[in-house]
C-alpha cells in the first residue's frame, strides 16, 4: 500500500467516484479517501431522479450544466457496464410534474413554454389526458407537465459502478481514513493527513457533500455549505402502480424503480447531520403522496431511510481550484441534483486539474469565493 499518488480524492460518494474514474481513465495514479464506506451518505439515499427540466425552474449556469449532464447518462450507462459488469438501473420513461391546484397549473404551463425551448416532446397535460397515461393518479389533479424524455437511475449502483471503474484502471480505494487536514509547501499542496497517516499528493479534491465547509476551513476558505436532511420511504404493490415518475412542486415526489420499489420522498430539514428517521417526517410525506396517488395506502411497505444534502448559500453547487492553495480543488455542494450533476462533475474536473481547455465559463459560476463581500 504506497502513500504516493498523483491525485487525491477526498470523499467517496458520487462525485468523488466520478472524478475518480475519469482522472483514472486518463492514466493518473488516484486514490479516494472515504471516512466510513463509498456511498454511505447522500450518494445511496437519492431517489436518482435526472430532474433536470422539474427541479431546476429558470435558465442559468446550472441549469445548463444540468441539462449536459442529463443527455450524458445514455451513453454513461453502456460505458459503465462495459467497464464493470454494473447495471445502473436508467429507467428512461418519463415524468409527469403535476399541478394540484389551478395556482400551480398556470406556473407548470409557464414552465411548458419554457422548457419547449430546450425540449420540443415536453407538454402540458390536462385532468383527462393525465389520467389516461397514470390511471392511478387523483380525480383532483388539475394536469401536469410531461417529459417523455427524463428518467433515473439506482444512484448507489453508479456510485460503486464509478468506483469499480476508476479501480479497473487503477485507482485505489481507502475507506475508514478520515482526512483531517492539508499539507502545503510555499502555496502548494504536497499532501493530507489522514487518521490513519499522510498521503503525498500533487492535487487533492475535497468531495465531501455536506461536510466540505468543515474541511475547507483547514485551508483558510470559508465555503458556505450546510446540511439539508431529506426522509423517504419505499413501497411494493402486486402490480405496476405507476410508470412514470411523479414529481410534485418539490413537495413530494414517487419514482418506480426498476426493482419494483417506489421510492417516495423526501423531506427538507435544514442545519442538521442527524440521519434519524421520524413518524413525524414520515407521516407528511404519505399524506403528500396520498393525496397524488391514493392506491399507496394499501401497497405492501418496504423501508425507510434518509440522508444529508449538501445545500450552499446560494443553491450552485462549487466547483473550481482554491485561490490561493494551488492543486487544492473542490467538487461539493449539489444539493437536490448531485445524482444528476455526477457525469459532468466528473468530466471538468478531471479537465480542471489535466489542465485542459474548458468550455468557455461553463464553470466561472461555481467558483470558490463568489461569496465573498467586497467592502469599498
Ligand atoms: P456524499 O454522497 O455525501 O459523499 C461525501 C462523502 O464524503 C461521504 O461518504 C462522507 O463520509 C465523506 N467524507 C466527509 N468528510 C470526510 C473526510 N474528512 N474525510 C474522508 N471522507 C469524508 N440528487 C439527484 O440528482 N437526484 C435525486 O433524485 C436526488 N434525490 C435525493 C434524495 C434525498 C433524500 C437526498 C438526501 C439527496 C438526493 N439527491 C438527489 C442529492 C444527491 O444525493 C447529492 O447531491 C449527492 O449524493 C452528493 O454527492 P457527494 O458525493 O457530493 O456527497
Ligand atoms: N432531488 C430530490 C431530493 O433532493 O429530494
Amino acid at each position: 500500500m504506497g502513500n504516493s499518488f498523483d491525485v487525491a480524492i477526498i470523499g467517496g460518494g458520487i462525485n468523488g467516484s466520478a472524478i475518480a474514474y475519469q482522472l483514472s481513465k486518463m492514466g493518473r495514479k488516484v486514490i479516494i479517501i472515504e471516512k466510513d464506506q463509498l456511498a454511505c451518505q447522500a450518494s445511496s439515499a437519492a431517489a436518482g431522479m435526472l430532474a433536470a427540466q422539474a427541479e431546476i425552474e429558470q435558465d442559468g449556469p446550472l441549469f445548463q450544466l444540468a441539462l449536459k449532464s442529463q443527455a450524458m447518462f445514455s451513453s454513461l450507462s453502456s460505458e459503465l457496464f462495459e467497464y464493470t459488469g454494473i447495471d445502473i438501473e436508467h429507467v428512461h420513461k418519463g415524468m409527469l410534474k403535476i399541478a394540484e391546484t389551478e395556482e400551480m397549473a398556470l406556473k407548470v404551463k409557464q414552465q411548458v413554454t419554457f422548457q419547449r425551448k430546450w425540449d420540443p416532446t415536453i407538454s402540458w397535460l390536462d385532468a383527462k389526458e393525465i389520467r389516461e397515461m397514470e390511471t392511478s393518479l387523483s380525480p383532483s389533479v388539475f394536469g401536469g407537465m410531461y417529459l417523455p424524455n427524463d428518467g433515473h437511475v439506482q444512484p448507489e449502483k453508479l456510485t460503486q459502478a464509478f468506483a469499480k471503474a476508476a479501480v479497473n484502471f487503477g485507482a485505489e480505494i481507502r475507506e475508514n481514513t478520515e482526512v483531517l487536514s492539508f499539507i502545503y509547501e510555499k502555496g502548494q499542496i504536497t499532501g493530507i493527513k489522514t487518521t490513519n497517516g499522510v498521503i503525498h499528493c500533487e492535487q487533492v479534491v475535497v468531495a465531501t457533500g455536506a461536510w466540505a465547509a468543515k474541511l475547507m476551513r483547514e485551508s483558510g476558505l470559508d465555503l458556505r455549505v450546510y446540511p439539508v436532511k431529506g426522509e423517504c420511504f419505499s413501497i411494493r404493490t402486486e402490480k405496476p402502480l405507476i410508470n412514470t415518475t411523479i414529481f410534485s412542486d418539490k413537495r413530494c415526489y414517487l419514482v418506480p424503480k426498476r426493482n419494483g420499489e417506489i421510492y417516495i420522498g423526501a423531506t427538507m430539514i435544514e442545519n442538521t447531520f442527524d440521519k434519524k428517521v421520524t413518524p413525524g417526517g414520515i407521516a407528511t410525506i404519505i399524506e403528500r403522496a396520498t393525496q397524488l396517488v391514493p392506491q399507496i395506502k394499501e401497497a405492501a411497505w418496504e423501508r425507510v431511510w434518509s440522508g444529508i444534502r449538501p445545500q450552499t448559500g446560494d443553491g450552485l453547487p462549487y466547483i473550481g481550484e482554491h485561490p490561493r492553495l494551488k492543486g487544492l480543488f473542490v467538487a461539493a455542494g449539489h444539493f437536490r441534483n448531485g445524482i444528476l450533476l455526477s457525469p459532468i462533475t466528473g468530466k471538468l474536473v478531471a479537465d480542471l486539474l489535466a489542465g485542459r481547455q474548458l468550455d468557455e465559463g461553463l464553470l466561472s459560476a461555481f467558483h470558490l469565493e463568489r461569496h465573498k463581500v467586497t467592502v469599498s
